[in-house]
């Protein structure tokens, strides 16, 4: 990319979105960020940037905040998203799709304001369903999102703005470009309240066992499904170098490192230095059995992949939350770290992000919810609809509440 672009960025107060703005001040570039959450609650807070924060200034599924922040951009960078790690997408799949609203919004903007590139954060979740049934799958290319059974809300809302990028680029001439991330991790990025991903939740597990002494952890699922996990830096090179190509299809940015989930525990509790007596929660959201990125075709137009060791990158996240956990907890108060203030209105639950009285829990799988279709189609429809006129009573705490 040339000098002294004008960079926007949503989404920046959050994880992947604070360490690309890093990167783009450090390259001289002049960074928009902006993040519907208040400046206070970024993770990394950028002076030198022109920072929209807050719901009114920072909200991007508002086309006037949208229009603001995309004049004069050379490129625009679509990351914020309302969401989270499984305890989150399989209990908020409503507020999922709403993100919808973000991506629509922005990119009619970004055409708008004629910028050079737009490129959109999308996810393995929307990798259809069948291919991810046994822990040892075989990786998953591009072409296996299709035909479609994406993760339930989250991953088809990720699906159909994929499809708006196409034909943004096809019909308008809007030079998108499209990644589909596997599951991110490192530091300055969510470790506890119920939206953090599995590498973050097992090193503040880990910390909260070593700190408070007591040496047992919950799992969710029997630990024996796969994930890649990508370290930020990587993710962070992936996205300028997409961007910057004439990869035009959406195509994955994850690490190839297949590992189930036992064996990422063992590289928390190595780190930590203890060993932890296992229990296995089998009713905690799940997700995929087994998920790993094909990288032939990144391979193939970059010569490059996603490298960091799993090891190496833990190692550095495990030491930052860490850092988080002691200024916030002491022994007595280690078992706190796993409230989630989000899936129960306004009122914290232990749990760990995990709703234990959602009717969904049983309802839903993949998309198709049982009893659907019965007589009168009772069991589905009548218990959705109850669910949702109780959340819906409750939401402007809960979303207060949700956020970090
Ligand atoms: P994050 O939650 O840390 O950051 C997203 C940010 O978007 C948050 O700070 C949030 O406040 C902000 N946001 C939400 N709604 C907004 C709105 N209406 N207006 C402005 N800002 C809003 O998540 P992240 O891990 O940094 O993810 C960034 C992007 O990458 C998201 O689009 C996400 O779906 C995608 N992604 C992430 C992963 C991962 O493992 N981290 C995997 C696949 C895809
Ligand atoms: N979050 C979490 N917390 N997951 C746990 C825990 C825990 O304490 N213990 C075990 N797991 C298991 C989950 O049950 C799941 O099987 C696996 O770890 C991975 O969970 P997550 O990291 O939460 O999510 P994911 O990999 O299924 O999906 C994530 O990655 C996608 C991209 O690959 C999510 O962050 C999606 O939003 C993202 O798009």
């Amino acid at each position: 990319m040339p000098k002294s672009k004008t960079v926007v960025i949503t989404g920046a107060g959050g994880f992947i979105g604070g360490h690309l703005a890093a990167h783009f001040l450090s390259a001289g570039h002049k960074v928009v960020a902006a993040d519907i959450k208040p400046l206070d609650e970024w993770y990394q807070v950028h002076r030198k940037a022109q920072n929209h924060a807050g719901p009114v200034k920072g909200d991007c599924r508002d086309f006037k905040v949208c229009r603001a922040i995309c004049r004069g951009a050379d490129e625009v960078y679509q990351l914020a998203a309302d969401m989270g790690g499984m305890g989150f997408i399989e209990n908020n799949k409503a507020l999922c799709m709403l993100s919808v609203l973000t991506n629509t919004h922005m990119i009619l903007a970004a055409q708008e304001a004629g910028v050079d590139r737009f490129f959109y954060a999308s996810s393995a979740c929307v990798y259809n369903a069948d291919k991810q049934k046994n822990p040892n799958i075989t990786a998953l290319k591009e072409a296996d999102a299709y035909p479609g059974l994406p993760e339930d809300g989250y991953g088809w809302e990720k699906l159909f703005s994929e499809r708006m990028c196409r034909h943004f680029r096809e019909d308008f001439g809007l030079n998108t470009r499209v990644a589909r991330f596997h599951n991110v991790y490192g530091p300055e990025g969510t470790w506890e309240g119920g939206r953090e991903k599995a590498p973050a939740a097992i090193c503040r597990k880990v910390i909260a066992a070593v700190v408070s002494g007591k040496h047992e952890i919950e799992i969710w699922g029997d630990g024996t499904q796969t994930r890649s996990f990508m370290y930020i830096d990587d993710c962070v090179k992936g996205i300028n170098l997409i961007t910057h190509s004439n990869i035009l299809e959406p195509i994955n940015l994850g690490s190839s490192e297949l590992v189930s989930i036992n064996q990422l525990v063992d590289i928390a509790e190595e780190i930590g230095g203890v060993k932890l007596q296992r229990r296995y929660k089998l009713d905690a959201p799940k997700g995929v059995a087994g998920r790993n990125s094909d990288n032939t075709k990144i391979q193939q137009y970059l010569n490059w992949e996603p490298s960091t060791t799993l090891r190496a990158g833990m190692e550095r996240t495990y030491r930052w939350i860490y850092e988080q956990f002691t200024a916030k907890y002491t022994a007595k108060t280690a078992h706190k770290s796993s409230i989630s203030t989000f899936t129960k209105g306004s009122h914290p639950i232990p749990g760990d992000g995990f709703n234990p009285e959602s009717k969904f829990m049983e309802t839903w799988t993949q998309g198709i919810p049982a009893g659907y279709g019965s007589a009168g189609g009772a069991t589905g429809r009548k218990r959705a609809g109850k669910a949702v006129g109780a959340k819906r009573g409750k939401a402007p705490a809960k979303r207060k509440a949700g956020r970090r």
